[in-house]
């Protein structure tokens, strides 16, 4: 088998262990547009239990479903390193992935200690397996940026995981850990900047410049910004509230760090090379756009108060980063990810010759991917314009599921299109 731009292939695990994460992440995108639909209350302030529930279908429904499965992938692929026993851990934090995020879930929406203490069970135990497995992995795997930056990504996930549990034990009143009113910061800071960003940053130095065709990043972002930003995160989470001069500084580094990626990541995709339509890029694009976006609307909460105290301010903020950046990277990944995987398991099982088996663009219909994208652009809008007027809420919850309802459909239907050319899934 070949290897291309120094990947190595022969190193891929069986489609069908990051393929069922991939399936899954889109379900808790559904659930979370049902659950705005159905409670518009979710978005009128963070501390509902229904904004709670939201944010982790969110977070690690969809999110941490379809980076994990990513990671379990490109490991071995793009570091070089499998997973020691792949197949078990894969299989493992699935399953507990999925039944810990829903148990959460439900231990939020009905103030359940026994939901929140099978989600501690699943959760804990599902992140420990893949969290172990991952390090012994990046450990072994040959240095680089984009390792560099999974490391880190590992390491804030799995402060994110040790305080989310934590404070899931203290909600459901089984222990009492000496926590801080700052710990669910530390985790939101965690979760969202040090395991998310973190891991689309250490990712981007390799895709972006391969699927978009662009120059590749500055050599100096590679070296400097993943760790910079992880130390500034570590330093925040030490920090107590009423260090009130030091957090600001600390955020506005970090809100630097953001802009840096993002105009550095939509300046390479402007002089990229070549300028066909590519969905993936739009993903892109967009997330790059929403990202860069939330630096003015903290930069407006530290100017005017009035507005930090809005419950309107983190749900922007939360919508922009979690829906508008995230969720629409994570979906222009799975895009290029899965018809790739569709294809190239299909050419390795069947020994094909160029030509008889459908190439990368014909696993999925444009036309479908082009109406997905158009639902998603629409849902991110009002996702953001539901954050301020509740009203719109109903409306953009059923945006969110219909477009989620269309991804699950679209990455179907390179499954369908494998196996009906004859490939095994496992
Ligand atoms: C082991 C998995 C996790 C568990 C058990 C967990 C648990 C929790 C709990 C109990 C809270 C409420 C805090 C409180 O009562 O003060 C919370 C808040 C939060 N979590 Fe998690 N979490 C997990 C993973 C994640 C991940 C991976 C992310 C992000 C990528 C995340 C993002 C957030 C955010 C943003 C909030 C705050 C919500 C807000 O401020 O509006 N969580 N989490």
């Amino acid at each position: 088998m070949s290897s291309q731009a120094g990947l190595a292939f022969e190193q891929a695990p069986p489609f069908s262990l990051p393929l069922r994460f991939f399936l899954t992440a889109p379900l808790f995108l559904i659930a979370a547009g049902i659950l705005i639909a159905v409670h518009p209350e979710a978005l009128a302030s963070r501390w509902s239990p229904q904004a709670l529930a939201l944010t982790h279908a969110f977070t690690l429904g969809f999110l941490a479903m379809a980076m994990l499965g990513a990671l379990s992938q490109m490991l071995p692929v793009v570091a070089g390193a499998p997973l020691p026993a792949a197949r078990a851990v894969s299989a493992t934090s699935h399953v507990a992935l999925s039944l810990g995020t829903a148990a959460l879930m439900a231990g939020f929406l009905f103030a359940s200690p026994r939901a929140l203490g099978a989600a501690v069970w699943l959760l804990g135990g599902g992140f420990a397996a893949f969290i172990a497995a991952a390090a012994l992995s990046l450990a072994r795997a040959a240095p680089s940026a984009t390792v560099y930056g999974m490391r880190l990504a590992l390491a804030g996930l799995a402060c994110t995981a040790v305080l989310g549990l934590s404070l899931a034990l203290l909600r459901a009143d089984v222990w009492h850990p000496p926590l801080l009113a700052e710990a669910t910061d530390a985790h939101a800071g965690f979760g969202l900047l040090g395991w998310v960003l973190l891991l689309v940053i250490g990712v981007a130095y390799q895709v972006v410049p391969m699927f978009q065709i662009t120059p590749p990043y500055p050599p100096v972002l590679g070296r400097w910004l993943a760790g910079t930003m992880f130390v500034l995160l570590v330093l925040r989470a030490f920090l107590p509230q009423r260090a009130a001069a030091a957090l600001l500084m600390l955020d506005a580094a970090l809100a630097v760090g953001i802009l840096v990626f993002a105009g550095a990541t939509l300046r390479l995709q402007a002089r990229r090379r070549r300028k066909l339509p590519d969905v993936t890029l739009d993903f892109w694009r967009l997330g790059m756009v929403c990202l860069a976006a939330c630096v003015p609307v903290w930069a407006l909460a530290q100017a005017w108060p009035g507005w930090a105290r809005n419950d309107a301010y983190p749900m922007l903020l939360g919508m922009l980063f979690i829906m508008g950046f995230a969720v629409s990277v994570v979906t222009g990944m799975l895009y290029k990810i899965v018809p790739f995987l569709a294809w190239f398991h299909l050419q390795a099982q069947l020994q094909a010759k160029a030509g008889t088996i459908p190439n990368m663009k014909q696993m999925i219909s444009g036309k479908a991917l082009r109406w997905q994208l158009y639902s998603h652009y629409l849902a991110c809008l009002l996702l953001a314009a539901a954050a301020l007027r509740a009203e719109i809420a109903p409306v953009a919850g059923g945006l969110l599921a219909l477009s989620a309802a269309l991804l699950l459909y679209n990455l179907a239907a390179a499954g369908r299109r494998f196996l009906s050319q004859g490939g095994r899934i496992s």
